[in-house]
Parts: structure tokens; C-alpha cells; sequence
């Protein structure tokens, strides 16, 4: 067990909030790739179009026909996939933790609510590719993809009757996945941005899970947690800013593996730590 194992159960014994902030990594086990894997880039036509062009509200205007296909492909195979033990692990803690909880994810695909997180205590910064919303915004609300809408072979077409089903139920133009695209901001309505920036302050604990520290708004809560001088750990078999950020926190500690393997033991010790 590391030293910042036993800072981080010091810190739950002495009635302290944890955040855990998960990435792709948490669902690779659930046999999902990770966002920038090799089978990224979707074809249309003759040309290859790579998730920086793609997942864009530009393309979505323009394209919406060939938007879809690719988040719908991508909907099978999360939908096809069930939580792991890593996530399975992040119940618990919540279920030890209960408000002094707080899970924030990037991942789209909603692995950790069907793994039993709560929906009030999930932050899903990026969105969830199983809901859609208006693409002209007439509406706040959000609704689930249909059922019955195909899933796409890779690299397929949007059938035209499919195409009629992604509408907006309110005003019936297009519906949009509700996810963060690339060439848009994070916001609080869609994306609590700041409710996910005043948890980083009232952290005592960060465990950050699977992310390679690409985007925005998870560095920005790792750099809010370290200046508080939170115990960060990080879990992760390869380097990234928040090992390097978990190496220098005087309470840190980087756990170089997998969420499989580093997860559950010290979840244990920190579910113990919060029973005590
Ligand atoms: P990435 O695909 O960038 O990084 C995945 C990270 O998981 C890497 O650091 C891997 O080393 C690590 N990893 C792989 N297998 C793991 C395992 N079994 N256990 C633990 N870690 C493992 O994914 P993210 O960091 O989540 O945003 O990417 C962040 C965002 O980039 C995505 O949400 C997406 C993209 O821009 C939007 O679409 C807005």
C-alpha cells in the first residue's frame, strides 16, 4: 500500500470529500478503445475523416447524415459492453461515501450509471451517446436514442427511415447526440463545468482513473485539487500529467497499472477508512 493510500483513508476518516475523475482507460477492460486508438477515423466515401473532423458541430451541420453513423456505431459497442470490476469498484466507494462522493467522467458511454452510480453524483463532462437532444436547442430536454433506430455497420450509412426517427420530438428538425464536440466549450447546463470545477475545490481526495490529461476541464480540476494540497493518486499503466501531477503533490502517489488491478485495493482500504 502506498503512503498516499493511507493519507487518502486519513483524510475519509476525518469526515473528507473524495473525487474520482475517470477517463477511457476505466472501460478499455469492458473491451471499449480508448478515444485516440487506432480504429478512430471513420470513411466516407473514398476519405477518411478522423474524430477531430467527425465529432464536430461544423461537420453536424453540415453532414448530420454522416455524423450519426459514426456515434451510432459506436453507441453497439458500448452498448454491447457491460461495466467491469473497475467500475463496479466506484459503486461501492459511493455507496461507502454517499455525499462525500463525487464521480466525474469523460467517458460517453455510460458504463458508470449502468454500473450503479448515481445520476446525481455522475458528471458526465462530455455527455452520453445514449441520449440526444434538439440540434437547434428549442428545447433543454434530453431524450434517449430510439430503440429501434439500426446500428450501423462500421463505416455504413444512415438508412433514411433512421434518419427520420433522430429527429427533435418537439420541433422535429434534427436531433443531435449529447455529447461535447470538439469545436464546442463546456458549459454548466450540459456539461457541469462549474459544479465539476467547485468539487475540485472541496476535494480532500482526487483519484484520477484511465485518462491520458488531453482535455480541458480534467486538468483544470487536477490543478485546482493540487494547489489545495488534495492527496492525488493516480491510476494509469502509462505516464501522463496527472501521474507527474500525483508524483509531485506532497500526498500523491502515481500507481503505474491498470484500473483492473489498482482500483479495487485501495478502494477497499478507503471503503473501510469511511465505515470506521
Ligand atoms: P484517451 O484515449 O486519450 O486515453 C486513455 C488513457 O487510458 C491512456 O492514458 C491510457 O494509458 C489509459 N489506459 C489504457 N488502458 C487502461 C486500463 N486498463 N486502466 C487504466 N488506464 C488505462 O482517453 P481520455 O483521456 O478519456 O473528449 O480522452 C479524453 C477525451 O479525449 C475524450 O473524452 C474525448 C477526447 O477528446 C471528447 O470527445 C470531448
Amino acid at each position: 500500500m502506498t503512503d498516499a493510500t493511507h493519507h487518502a483513508a486519513d483524510a475519509i476518516r476525518s469526515g473528507g470529500r473524495v473525487v474520482v475523475l475517470t477517463g477511457a482507460g476505466i472501460s478499455a477492460e469492458s473491451g471499449i478503445p480508448t478515444f485516440r486508438g487506432k480504429d478512430g477515423y471513420w470513411t466516407v466515401g473514398s476519405r477518411e475523416y478522423h474524430p477531430q473532423e467527425m465529432a464536430t458541430s461544423a461537420m453536424f451541420s453540415q453532414h448530420p447524415e454522416q455524423v450519426w453513423p459514426w456515434y451510432l456505431y459506436r453507441r453497439g459497442i458500448c452498448s454491447a459492453a457491460d461495466p467491469n470490476h473497475g467500475h463496479q469498484t466506484l459503486v461501492a466507494l459511493e455507496d461507502a461515501l454517499a455525499d462525500r462522493f463525487l464521480l466525474i467522467t469523460q467517458n460517453v458511454d455510460g458504463l458508470h450509471i449502468r454500473a450503479g452510480n448515481s445520476r446525481e453524483r455522475t458528471y458526465e463532462i462530455h455527455g452520453n451517446l445514449h441520449r440526444m437532444r434538439c440540434a437547434t436547442g428549442c428545447t433543454t430536454e434530453q431524450y434517449p436514442v430510439p430503440d429501434d433506430v439500426h446500428t450501423p455497420e462500421r463505416n455504413g450509412a444512415l438508412p433514411d427511415e433512421d434518419g427520420a426517427r433522430l429527429r427533435c420530438p418537439r420541433c422535429d428538425e434534427w436531433a443531435r447526440p449529447h455529447v461535447l464536440w470538439f469545436d464546442e466549450c463546456y458549459d454548466e447546463a450540459w456539461y457541469r463545468f462549474e459544479s465539476s470545477l467547485n468539487a475540485a475545490v472541496e476535494a480532500d481526495v482526487l483519484i484520477v482513473v484511465g485518462t491520458s490529461g488531453a482535455t480541458n476541464l480534467p486538468m483544470k480540476v487536477g490543478g485546482i485539487a493540487a494547489q489545495r494540497g488534495a492527496v492525488i493518486i493516480d491510476i494509469n499503466p502509462q505516464d501522463n500529467p496527472f501521474s507527474r501531477m500525483a508524483d509531485q503533490a506532497p500526498r500523491g502517489a502515481a500507481i503505474q497499472g491498470t484500473a483492473g488491478q489498482a482500483l479495487p485495493p485501495l478502494v477497499r482500504t478507503l471503503v473501510e477508512a469511511a465505515n470506521a
